[in-house]
């Protein structure tokens, strides 16, 4: 039978599909909060953190996608030690990050 490795890739789309179909609800309830909506960071909490343009062309050429992996997974601190962005390690899981970023790089206008 050589149907199994077809069967296999439908599967392995499938999952896919499904988590990245679910990252504008997964950044509404853990990134919107600071990053916005829409990404431009234009929040309460994004303000007074200043948070960054996610639909900013430039600013998104400012970040690797590892760095941005690094920095959700364990949190993001300033200079001065001030907490950024804490970190999701117990709340998300490494795909959904790496989903997250990929939705993150949508939001560019
Ligand atoms: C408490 C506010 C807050 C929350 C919640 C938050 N962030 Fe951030 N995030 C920031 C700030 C502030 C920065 C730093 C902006 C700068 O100075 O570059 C940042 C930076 C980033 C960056 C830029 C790359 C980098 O590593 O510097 C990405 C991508 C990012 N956040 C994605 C997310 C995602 C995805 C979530 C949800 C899982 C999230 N953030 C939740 C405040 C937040």
């Amino acid at each position: 039978m050589k149907l199994t490795p077809l069967i296999a890739a439908l599967f392995v789309g499938a999952t896919v599909s499904a988590s990245a179909a679910e990252a504008p609800a997964t950044y509404a309830k853990n990134c919107a909060a600071c990053h916005g909506k829409d990404g431009a960071g234009q929040t309460k909490a994004g303000k007074q953190l200043d948070a960054k343009d996610f639909t900013d062309a430039a600013y998104q050429k400012s970040y690797t996608d590892a760095q941005a992996f690094t920095d959700i997974k364990n949190g993001l601190k300033d200079k001065s030690g001030k907490q950024l962005m804490k970190p999701f390690a117990e709340k998300l899981t490494d795909d959904e990050i790496k989903t997250l970023i990929a939705y993150v790089r949508t939001l560019q206008k």
